[in-house]
């Protein structure tokens, strides 16, 4: 069932991911090499904490962390542990919080230091799908015409889609319904309807879309050791139209002309 969110509903939706925004753009500042990604998930449920929040994904179906951190090949879910970055790497940080019992979703790819072009390209072309994604989030299109937009946008230029893991509804729970393919056919799928919040998160490779799930259960990376990237919003349909909850304001504030 999908939960339909109020206006009043919605804006607590908007405080929670604006922290979401702030945890980002706080990890902005302290991604560089040398860093360890255990390190900034602490430095992360500090801040959520002293903000007046909660991490939304520790003990999250037993998920060990604040945040989930995905270096280079890993495209999703990555544990923080150990690692430390190194001048060249890509990662993906995926940050939730709970504030006033909803949740806050959003992720944000990150170069460390210089970043080969292709990597680059393919960090942009996925971030432009997922703006191109919220454009078709619109009162009565589907949750296909969303995903179909992703995909021919990131198939186009070269890259893939991966078919295993998906956006979804976002609210009270982290993981509503309905799921949100980045792939698909327009107009198939769930309507959308204003009230709905959903976390659009367009994960795509540059190499083939296969995946390889770690033994830990969590970790994610593509099966050629290709990069991956990945970028999140949670967006609320409200007078017909997507309107963007959580924020790459703070990010992008503090990467000034190093941002994608
Ligand atoms: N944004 C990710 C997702 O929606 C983060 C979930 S990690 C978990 O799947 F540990 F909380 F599950
Ligand atoms: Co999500």
């Amino acid at each position: 069932m999908i939960y339909l969110k109020t206006d009043e509903e919605i804006e607590l939706m908007r405080e929670s991911n604006l922290l979401v925004g702030m945890t980002l753009g706080e990890m902005a500042k302290w991604v560089v090499p040398g860093i360890t990604t255990l390190r900034l998930d602490k430095i992360a449920e500090e801040f959520i904490r002293d903000h007046g929040a909660e991490p939304g994904f520790l003990g999250y179906a037993g998920y060990p962390n604040s945040l989930c951190i995905s270096v280079n090949e890993v495209i999703v879910h990555g544990i923080p542990n150990s690692y430390a970055l190194r001048e060249g790497d890509i990662v993906s940080i995926d940050c939730g919080v709970v504030k006033n019992g909803f949740n806050g979703d959003s992720a944000y790819t990150f170069c460390v230091g210089e970043v080969a072009p292709e990597v680059k390209q393919l960090l942009k072309t996925t971030k432009e799908s997922l703006y191109l994604g919220i454009e078709h989030a619109v009162e009565g299109k589907r949750i296909g015409d969303i995903g179909h937009a992703i995909q021919t946008y990131c198939e186009a230029r070269g890259y893939s889609v991966v078919r295993e893991l998906c956006g979804h509804g976002v609210g009270k729970h982290l993981h509503e319904e309905p799921n949100v393919p980045n792939y698909g056919r327009p107009g198939t799928g769930p309507l959308l309807k204003n009230g709905m919040c959903i976390a659009i998160e367009p994960m795509i490779n540059l190499g083939s879309r296969n995946i390889v799930i770690e033994r830990d259960g969590w970790t994610t990376r593509t099966r050629d050791r290709k990069p991956a990237a990945h970028f999140e919003h949670t967006i609320a349909i409200k007078g017909g139209k997507a309107d963007i909850l959580s924020s790459f304001e703070y990010v992008e504030q503090v990467l000034g002309d190093k941002s994608i």
